[in-house]
């Protein structure tokens, strides 16, 4: 059976203190959260030593929220993959769509970036999934396959064994509209059976979060989805109330 994950993608929020507090709420609810649910958290880089600091020893994890295809060098305000190493990280988040909406990332170089995590040792959360204009277009599993293919071609089926990809209909995040449990369900043994086509070892193992909009009150639907093995949280993994009610929820 696959284990759950449960990753917080804080994005660019969070203050030394809030992080404080935030940390704290989290820490103390875990005793409540089942032995088959992992927990990570993706701060912003600047707080990393922070989250490393309070969680050294504990059962969540961290992770950097994206990386740098480059190693090192005259690249200013990237970070390295080595870098995410120094501070302990277990996740890197690459392709979110905001980075690829925001900051122009092709497919290519998440692609990139998938290998860079892998080499380093690190566990890549993949993030695809489609625009609401792409659904309503009825190209989703295209928009999706297109995606994936790019990770596919570049590292081979072998690489997502140990890896994580998030589907996050990008008109679900931080909008407060989710997909139904059907709809993700759908696009997710999609995404399972396609990998399936190269190896159904893989497709077996490799977890598939879902992400946009997860809340405490929609988790546990989803999460009770054949092919749903977790969920990237934005918005509600800023509140330990509401993270620790979709960790419980699984
Ligand atoms: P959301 O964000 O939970 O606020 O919709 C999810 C994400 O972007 O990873």
């Amino acid at each position: 059976m696959r284990q759950i994950l449960v990753a917080g993608n804080w994005k660019m929020n969070g203050s030394t203190a809030s992080i404080a507090s935030l940390l704290d709420g989290i820490k103390a609810g875990m005793d409540k959260v089942q032995g088959n649910v992992s927990v990570a958290v993706c701060p912003p880089f600047v707080y990393l030593q922070q989250v490393a600091s309070a969680l050294e020893g504990s059962k969540i994890a961290w992770g950097g929220q994206n990386v740098s295809s480059e190693a090192s060098g005259a690249f200013t305000g990237e970070i390295a993959l080595d870098m995410l190493k120094d501070f302990a990280c277990h996740y890197v988040i690459i392709g979110h769509s905001e980075r690829r909406s925001l900051y122009g990332e092709s497919d290519e170089i998440v692609a990139d970036k998938y290998a860079v995590v892998r080499a380093g040792g690190l566990k890549p959360i993949l993030c695809v999934g489609e625009l609401l204009e792409e659904r309503e277009a009825g190209q989703t599993e295209a928009v999706v396959a297109k995606q994936l293919d790019a990770v596919l071609a570049r590292n081979g089926v072998e690489a997502l064994a140990d890896g994580v990809i998030a589907y996050e209909p990008v008109w679900a995040i931080g909008t407060g509209k989710t997909a139904s449990p059907e709809q993700a369900q759908e696009v997710h043994a999609f995404i399972r059976a396609k990998i399936a086509k190269q190896s159904q070892e893989v497709a077996d193992k490799v977890q598939i979060l879902y992400g946009g909009s997860m809340k405490p009150g929609n988790a546990a639907d989803l999460l009770a989805k054949p092919d749903i093995d977790g969920g990237l949280i934005g918005g509600a993994a800023l509140k330990a109330e509401d993270f620790l009610g979709i960790c419980t929820a699984a």
